[in-house]
């Protein structure tokens, strides 16, 4: 079995910086004509200036691997409160996509995100009138399980305030976040791999495996089959957005592990493994590009990714420029492989 994606998009990716982001922004260009890239630097991607010089690091990353690659990346600012004259300048920046807003302290390097919601309201008019995205970590600061439950409410006001600014809910896991969705229009969401995968029986059911250790955690049983229906079904709000969060291999194997599942370089495979084990091969097209152009207008690069139901050896690390970094399933063997890009 075979299948030719058109222009694979991954709408939530971490690259870093540095010689991380020489490591790591050429696999996900070997695999997606674009990504949206998650400001969550140290320190954080707060103005047009660093944006602008972020987004050419990330090209140069590539280029300096393969020069004739095509690959898109949609850059994103920090929340923080913006002018509108910020935001206007920010939107006539080409490779600007939209501001992802953390709450203060809910995850990775978000220490500097948003403590007080009445501040941010004038940004969050601004951005509604000018058309420009909002990307949310959608966690509270709870009990772990249930901190994306807690955080619904949020959503759910965010939403009706603002009617047509455009809201996506990262990396959903949770049934609820599902039902909330097709309570409003101006809702959307992202849903990784990993949570299409896993619970967290798999996290810390057995043994603990820092490699699966992510924020926000993997759910119930109920909640992963409900993640699964929903992008097997081509639900057109829900979008792949990888969240693969790659971290070196120090920072997972200690005492205090790092939280993110890098996942990348393996996406697209896992992925047609999955839709093809539920039958659902044709609306993986959809899932992984179609439904975020069309919600986003997007015109990526005109890059096509056939996959095949063939074995793919998973590299045990992926290593380079003095970074290694462990992806999930590594050392293990998947059913599908990348036969061939152009
Ligand atoms: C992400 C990271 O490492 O930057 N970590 C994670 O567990 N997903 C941040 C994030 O998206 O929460
Ligand atoms: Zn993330």
């Amino acid at each position: 079995m075979e299948i030719t994606l058109k222009a694979p998009l991954d709408m939530h990716l971490h690259l870093r910086d540095g010689d991380m982001l020489r490591l790591t922004a050429p696999l996900s260009a070997a695999h997606f004509a674009g990504a949206v890239v998650m400001p969550n630097l140290v320190p954080p991607v707060k103005g047009i200036a660093s944006l602008g010089a972020y987004a050419e690091r990330v090209r140069t990353a590539i280029e300096e691997v393969d020069g004739n690659c095509a690959f898109a990346h949609y850059m994103t600012l920090f929340f923080r409160p913006y002018s509108e004259e910020e935001l206007a300048a920010a939107r006539e920046t080409e490779v600007f996509f939209g501001i992802k807003l953390y709450p203060a302290g809910v995850t990775t390097n978000s220490a500097g995100g948003l403590v007080d919601w009445s501040a941010a309201e004038p940004t969050l008019k601004c951005m509604e009138e000018l058309g420009i995205p909002l990307l949310v970590h959608g966690e509270s600061h709870g009990f772990v399980m249930d901190r994306e439950a807690e955080f619904l409410p949020i959503y759910r006001r965010l939403a009706e305030h603002y009617p047509k600014l455009s809201i996506c809910m990262e990396h959903i896991t949770t049934a609820g976040a599902l039902r909330l969705l097709e309570e409003h229009e101006n809702l959307c969401a992202t849903i990784t791999l990993h949570h299409l995968l896993l619970t967290l029986d798999d996290v810390v059911g057995g043994s603990m495996r820092p490699h699966l250790f992510c924020k926000p955690i993997a759910k119930r049983e109920e909640d992963r089959e409900a993640l699964l229906e929903a992008a097997l079904s081509g639900n057109p709000r829900v979008m792949f957005g990888s969240d693969s969060a790659p971290h070196p291999r120090e920072a997972k194997e200690c005492c205090g592990c790092a939280a993110g599942v890098f996942t990348a370089p393996i996406a697209l495979p896992c992925l047609a493994a999955l839709f093809a084990k539920h039958d659902a091969l044709g609306r993986l097209q959809a899932f992984v590009s179609d439904n975020a152009c069309r919600r986003y207008g997007l015109t990526p690069p005109q890059k096509e990714i056939t996959l095949r139901d063939e074995p793919m050896h998973v590299p045990a690390s992926y290593r380079g420029y003095g970074q290694t970094v462990v992806p999930l399933y590594a050392g293990e063997e998947i059913p599908w492989r990348v036969v061939k890009d152009r």
